[in-house]
């Protein structure tokens, strides 16, 4: 399985913080935010991994994590021009993803609990073995503002909607996805939604409409970030803060992860 970063977008949200320095390269508390979801990948058992992030960006990247080699992956890097839509990523990834698997990380995405690289190694699995996609959940207070997955009986799902005005249920779909090699042909097929961006959502339904599609909770003793407006930035911050200091062991720190993987 492949793994690839979306680092780019316009970062509206945390202007003017990101008018000049992209949302990934600001701090959450003692790293970079793009440490957090290369340590999730790298968690997840992939060592290939391309870093898609707006023009000019790709120098400043490089220079903090250079061809990988350092931890023991492959970093490669790819422009996007204008942020289309986080579908984009499979196009723009196409002849990296190759006949691979691929998993894809949101750069802004922040994930933390015990049992987190077996769990992310049972989803990679799933789709290594049986195809399809696997998607991850996780219990919100606001569902309104994510796209929303609701389960029946057994576990199967029944829908997922994209920032539901009556959500169905409070557990949203986290940065994090694994899909098999068609996802680069149903990214190529998907027409932009009312924003003007092809959304991810209408990827995962088209899975779920061919039967394809899991769901993998992450219960309450896990912590998720979406670190795209300031308080979540600087709630981020305090958690690890709070968390690292009281352990004296890091989150996401990508030398260690590396070695421990
Ligand atoms: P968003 O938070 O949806 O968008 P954004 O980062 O541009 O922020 P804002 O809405 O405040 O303008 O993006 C989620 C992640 O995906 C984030 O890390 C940026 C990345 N992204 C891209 O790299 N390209 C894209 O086309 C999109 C839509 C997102």
């Amino acid at each position: 399985m492949k793994g690839i970063i979306l680092a780019g977008g316009n970062g509206s949200r945390l202007h003017p913080l990101t008018s000049v320095v992209t949302k990934q390269l600001l701090p959450v508390y003692d790293k970079p935010m793009i440490h957090y979801p290369l340590a999730t990948l790298i968690l997840a058992g992939i060592k290939d991994i391309l870093i898609i992030c707006k023009k000019g960006d790709d120098k400043l990247f490089k220079k903090l994590l250079g061809t990988g080699s350092e931890y023991g992956i492959k970093i490669q890097y790819k422009i996007q021009d204008n942020p289309n839509g986080i579908p984009e990523a499979f196009i723009l990834g196409e002849e990296f993803i190759g006949d691979d698997s691929v998993c894809l990380a949101l750069g802004d995405n922040i994930f933390h609990g015990h049992g987190l690289p077996e769990l992310l190694q049972r989803g990679a699995e799933f789709v290594n073995t049986g195809g399809g996609a696997v998607i991850f959940g996780h219990h919100v207070k606001n569902p309104e503002r994510y796209g929303i997955v609701k389960q029946g009986k057994w576990g199967k799902i029944l829908n997922i909607e994209e920032k539901p005005k009556r959500p169905k249920s409070n557990c949203a779909v986290v940065g994090l996805y694994m899909y098999d090699n068609s996802v680069i042909e149903i990214a190529k097929n998907l027409k932009p939604s009312g924003r003007g961006e092809t959304e991810i959502t209408d990827v995962n339904r088209e899975y779920l409409q061919n039967k394809k599609l899991r769901l993998i909770k992450f219960g309450r003793g896990y912590s998720w970030f979406d670190t795209g407006v300031a308080d979540a930035l600087l709630n981020a911050s305090n958690y690890v803060q709070a968390i690292q200091n009281r352990q004296g062991l890091k989150i996401s720190c990508i030398e260690e992860t590396a070695h421990y993987m």
